[in-house]
C-alpha cells in the first residue's frame, strides 16, 4: 500500500516539522510532501526545501479574504493529491468551509493540555494558572478553535521558577516526541474522526509523561 502524502502547514521555526520528518523518513508510514507556510520567511521552509520537500508559499497578506487563502490552500493540496494534513506552529484560523472539506484528515498541535489554556499565550496562561503539570495535545480540527478530539497528549512538570520560556523549551521537547506517534497512527488510520470523537482501533490514545 502507498503510504498516505502528508502536507506540513507552518508559520515559522519548523522544529515539529523537522521532528516529523526524521521520524517519517525512518519509518516511512506516510510521505512529507508538501511543507506550505503563510510567512515567506519561515525558516522550516529552507528546512523542507533542504531535506528535498516542495516548500510552498502562500502567504496570506496578499490575499483579500480569510476565504480567498484558504481556497488557495485547499488547491494546493489538492493539486498535489495530499491525503493528510498537520498543523505545525501554523498561526492562522481556518475557516469553517476549509476545516469541513478537511474534516479527519486535519489535525494541530497545541502546547497545553487542552482544554486548560487554548488560543494564544498558552505557557502565560499556564503560569498564571499556578497549574503544576503542563504538557502537549494534538487533537483533530474542527471548526472550533484548539477544542477538537485528542488523538494524544504529553505531560511535563512546571518548576516553581518557570518562565514561559524555560516552560515553553520543556512543553517543546515533549511535542517533538508526541507528534510523530499522533500522526502515524492517523496515517495507519488507528485513530478516526468518528463524529465529535475520536475513535481509536487499538491501544487507544497516545499519552506520554515526562519527568523534568
Ligand atoms: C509549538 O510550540 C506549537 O505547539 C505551537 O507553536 C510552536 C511551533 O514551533 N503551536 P515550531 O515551529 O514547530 O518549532
Amino acid at each position: 500500500m502507498t503510504p498516505p502524502r502528508v502536507a506540513i502547514l507552518i508559520s515559522g521555526r519548523g522544529s515539529n516539522l523537522a521532528a516529523l520528518i526524521e521520524d517519517a523518513e525512518a519509518e516511512r508510514y506516510c510521505e512529507i510532501a508538501l511543507v506550505i507556510s503563510n510567512r515567506p520567511n519561515a525558516p522550516g521552509l529552507a528546512l523542507a526545501a533542504g531535506r528535498g520537500i516542495e516548500a510552498l508559499t502562500l502567504d496570506h497578506k496578499t490575499f483579500a479574504t480569510r476565504e480567498a487563502f484558504d481556497a488557495a490552500l485547499d488547491a494546493a493540496l489538492r493539486a498535489r493529491k495530499i491525503d493528510v494534513v498537520a498543523l505545525a506552529g501554523f498561526m492562522r484560523i481556518l475557516s469553517g468551509g476549509f476545516v469541513a472539506r478537511w474534516l479527519g484528515r486535519l489535525i494541530n498541535i497545541h502546547p497545553s493540555l487542552l482544554p486548560a489554556f487554548p488560543g494564544v499565550k498558552v505557557h502565560e496562561q499556564a503560569l498564571a494558572a499556578k497549574v503544576k503539570v503542563s504538557g502537549a495535545t494534538i487533537h483533530f480540527v474542527v471548526p472550533e478553535l484548539d477544542s477538537g478530539p485528542i488523538i494524544g497528549q504529553a505531560s511535563v512538570p512546571v518548576h516553581p521558577h518557570d518562565t514561559p520560556e524555560t516552560l515553553a523549551a520543556r512543553v517543546l521537547e515533549a511535542e517533538h516526541k508526541l507528534y510523530p506517534l499522533c500522526l502515524r497512527m492517523v496515517c495507519e488510520k488507528r485513530v478516526r474522526l468518528e463524529s465529535s470523537r475520536a475513535a481509536f482501533a487499538a491501544n487507544g490514545p497516545v499519552i506520554l509523561g515526562f519527568g523534568d
